[in-house]
This record gives C-alpha cells, structure tokens and sequence, in this order.
C-alpha cells in the first residue's frame, strides 16, 4: 500500500541512516576552518534532492556559503510550496560537554524520546528537520501522490544571519514565485501537544568595546586611579535593565506591540509547568520582566542579553592587572513592528552617553533581523492545521516562539507570500547547546505530517 506510514515503516531505517551521514559532517559556518565540510554538505544536499525527484537542482553560488535549489513542477496552473531551511550548523562548543562526539551522531533512549533520539550538532537545527522534506518529497514523487509544484531552497548561512540568502532572494523574485513558504526550524509544544508556529522574535546583535588606557596596567599602582574597562563595562550593562528588569534605553518600547488581554488570555490556555520548567533547567526560579509571564516573557516581550564577555586575565591562577579593552556581544530579541536597524542605533546612541570620559567606546552592529507573526486564518495555516489532526489526532495550538529566523520577514516582503512553521523539535533537544538532539519519532512524525499539508493547501487552494 502505498500510504505515508507503510513508506515510513518500510523505510525507516534507511530515513535515519541517511540522516546520520549527512550530520557527520560538520557544516560549520561560523568557522572558516570548516569551509571545505560545509561545501560539501551542499553537494550532498543537491543529490538528495535530485534522489528524492526534484528535475533541475542547482548549487547557487553566492558570497557566502552556496544555496542549494531545486524544483518539481507538475503544472503550471497549480499551487507551488517553497520548502526553505538550512544545512548549516551551530559550532558545537563547548565540547567537553558532550556525551558523544558532536559529528559522530549516535542513538540513545532518553525520557522524552523513549524510541530513541538521534545525537549531533544539527540533529534538531536544522539538518534533521530540513531533511524531513526531502523524505516527505521522495514519498509524494516516488508513489506519484504529488499534488502540487514544489521549490526548495536550502542555505548554508543561517547561523551567521543569512546576509546572502537576502540578495538571493531579491534577485530571484520570479524563480521563487510560490503561494506558501513552508519551513521546519522550530519546534512544537510536547509530543502529545502539537502547535503551529505564529511568530518569531526580531534580532539586533551588537559587539561592544570598552577602552580606558592605551596599555595593560599593574592593578596596584594604577587601580583606583584609573578606570578599570571592566568594571566600567559591567556596570553600563547592569544599567540597561531597571529593578523591575524593564530595558532602559530610551525610546526602546515605543513601538512595541501590546497584546490586548483577549489575546494574553488565549496565551496563557497553552499547557505550561513552571515547576517542570524549572526542574529542566535546574532553577529554583524564574527571572524577567515584572507583569509578565515565563511564556511571555520568552515570545512576545523583547530581551536584552549578554552572549559573551571578555577581557583581562582568564588563564590559570591569578595575575594582578587592570586591562586596557573590555569586550562584550549583545543580543536583543525583539517583537514586531520593532525596527531592528532603529533599535540597534537606539542601543548605540544610548550605550555610548552612558559611559564616562574616562573611557572610550566603540559599538559594532553585526546582523538582525525583524521578527514576524503569521494569521491563523490562512490558507496556509489551515492546510497545517488539518495536516496535524490528520497525524497527531489533535487540533495543533499556535504559538510564538522566542527564537529568530529573521529572513521570514524579507520573504514574506520580496516574495509576497505567507510563512508556515512546522517545527517538530522539542524545547529539550537542546539546539545551539552541548548534547543536541532529535527524536527519531518526531523526525517520522515530521515526514508524515509534511505531505498532508501539501494535499490539503492543493485542496483548499482549489476552492
Ligand atoms: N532554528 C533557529 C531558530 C528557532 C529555533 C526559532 C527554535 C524558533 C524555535 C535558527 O537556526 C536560529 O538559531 N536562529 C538564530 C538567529 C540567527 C540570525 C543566528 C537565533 O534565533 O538565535
Ligand atoms: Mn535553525
Ligand atoms: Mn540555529
């Protein structure tokens, strides 16, 4: 028979083993040491696509790592799904973290994943959810049930702000010309509780430097004296949050959106353990901005965070000096109708008044991104909304996740086309961090999910 759980069950193991190959390879593209590995992953992609019946599969180049399409077109006058997600990879330290070797992937039973989850960087985010569409794709071409026209395009720049993918894109309006753009790079509520992504927060990513002498000083002749760039750096980033952990740059809030109760009410029905919450991190408890929930907080409230800070010694024992350069990343996590080119000079405005004479200060904007909400009454959403009653018996909730993919926004701008997330990870699959992982369900339940929603958008769409 030729239905989607007769292929999965007869295909299974040959869905995961091609899956572990291709997290071997450690498609780094934060590090240029790991160029070669990440070429090579497009390549391996590209052959995938063409396996898996797609006609014309290219290698685009660009500045940047390449972008790997391809399409199926069946006919012209039917709908077409762009399928988008991306074969790089997070860099995997810290390293002594990990159980197992980050690009050797292994499979280990674990409480959330009794069937099994599969070990690697890129397990979850996004090698194993990208790949969920290719197999989803092989399914529909191989047993002839391909409803509509299909596009893939998979980058190799996510991780480091997708800046190549934007002119690609730009570019290449009418090749990517499609009436969805469908994507697996979040996740899901609990496996029992099925949810469709509705938002993704906006990003400003910033480098600061703090300089105060021209010269490393002996901490005892000098201390005191002097302004210690750490010291200096550290209190101005304690002072970009109030008592009540509101950010204190002016000008920040002005355009944030405010949900009215209705909407925070509907929120709050998202099924929630704030003590399973913090039993998983290991907190006594929760922290953030007075008036508003954990889930809120983490979705539609924007952040401040410090992602690094360096400077003076760090190395074994002590050695007594005032350094002359204090370093830190910032990110802000921001909510739509945030401008993230305005909030980065609101931060640089604000960052360099603040700091005394006795220093000086230099702010490096990196990448960002706006963030992005979809409607619930879509054709799109519905097509995903029956596709998981139809695999998981269960009406999915919407959902906004605090996580960013900040090229949504520009595709739904140059392409004029909404997004669907169909994210099938779990919070707990640990992306970004040491011991990542996928479970082998979830990545099942992902390709059989996935040909649902091309059937019902064709269906819905002819209406
Ligand atoms: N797939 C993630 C984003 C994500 C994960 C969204 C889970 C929602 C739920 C993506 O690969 C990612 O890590 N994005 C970066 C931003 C990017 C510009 C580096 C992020 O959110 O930090
Ligand atoms: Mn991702
Ligand atoms: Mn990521």
């Amino acid at each position: 028979m030729n239905t989607i759980t007769s292929y999965i069950e007869n295909n299974k193991e040959r869905f995961v083993n091609e899956l572990i190959e291709l997290l071997k390879i450690p498609s780094i593209s934060a590090d240029s040491a790991f160029k070669n590995d990440v070429l090579k992953t497009a390549e391996i992609i590209k052959v995938s696509l063409e396996n898996a019946g797609c006609d014309a599969v290219e290698i685009c180049k660009t500045d940047g790592y390449p972008i790997v399409y391809g399409e199926k077109i069946i006919d012209k006058n039917l709908p077409t799904v762009l399928v988008y997600g991306h074969y790089d990879v997070q860099p995997p330290d810290p390293l002594e973290l990990w159980n197992s070797a980050p690009f050797e992937p292994i499979i280990e039973k674990t409480e959330l994943h009794p069937e099994g989850a599969i070990f690697a960087r890129g397990a979850c985010d996004d090698k194993g959810q990208m790949y969920m569409h290719v197999k989803a794709l092989e399914f529909m071409t191989s047993t002839h049930q391909l409803p509509c026209n299909v596009k893939f395009m998979i980058e190799g720049e996510e991780e480091v702000g997708s800046a190549n993918l934007a002119t690609f894109v730009k570019n290449n309006k009418e090749k990517l010309q499609n009436d969805v753009i469908l994507i697996s790079d979040t996740g899901m509520i609990a496996k029992d509780v099925p949810s469709i992504t509705t938002g993704l927060r906006g990003l400003s990513y910033v480098e600061v430097e703090v300089t105060g002498p021209n010269r490393d000083l002996h901490s005892g002749l000098y201390g005191g004296a002097v302004a210690n760039p750490i010291n200096i750096l550290s209190k101005m980033i304690a002072s970009l949050h109030d008592e009540n952990n509101h950010i204190t740059i002016p000008g920040f809030y002005n355009k944030v959106e405010n949900l009215s109760e209705e909407e925070r009410a509907e929120m709050a029905k998202a099924p929630f353990n704030l003590d399973a919450y913090k039993k998983a991190l290991d907190i006594s408890d929760v922290y953030g901005e007075k008036g508003y929930t954990t889930n809120e907080r983490n979705s539609i409230r924007p952040t401040l965070d410090v992602n690094g800070i360096w400077g003076g010694y760090t190395g074994e024992g002590a050695k007594t000096v005032i350094a002359s350069k204090a370093y830190a990343k910032i990110s802000m996590r921001l909510v739509p109708h945030q401008d993230w080119e305005e909030i980065t000079q609101l931060f640089k405005t604000h960052f360099e008044s603040i700091a005394p004479d006795a220093v000086k200060v230099k702010v490096t904007p990196h990448h960002g991104g706006q963030g992005y909400v979809t409607p619930i009454d879509s054709i799109g959403y519905k097509a995903a909304s029956k596709a998981y009653k139809q695999t998981f018996g269960k009406t999915p909730i919407p959902q906004r996740s605090g996580g960013s993919i900040p090229i949504v926004s520009l595709f739904e701008k140059e392409l004029k086309s909404k997004t669907i997330l169909m994210g099938f990870g779990l919070d707990s699959d640990a992306i970004h961090s040491p011991n990542e992982h996928f479970g082998v369900w979830n990545y099942l339940k992902g390709i059989e999910t996935i040909p649902y929603f091309y059937k019902y958008f064709t269906e819905l769409k002819a209406k």
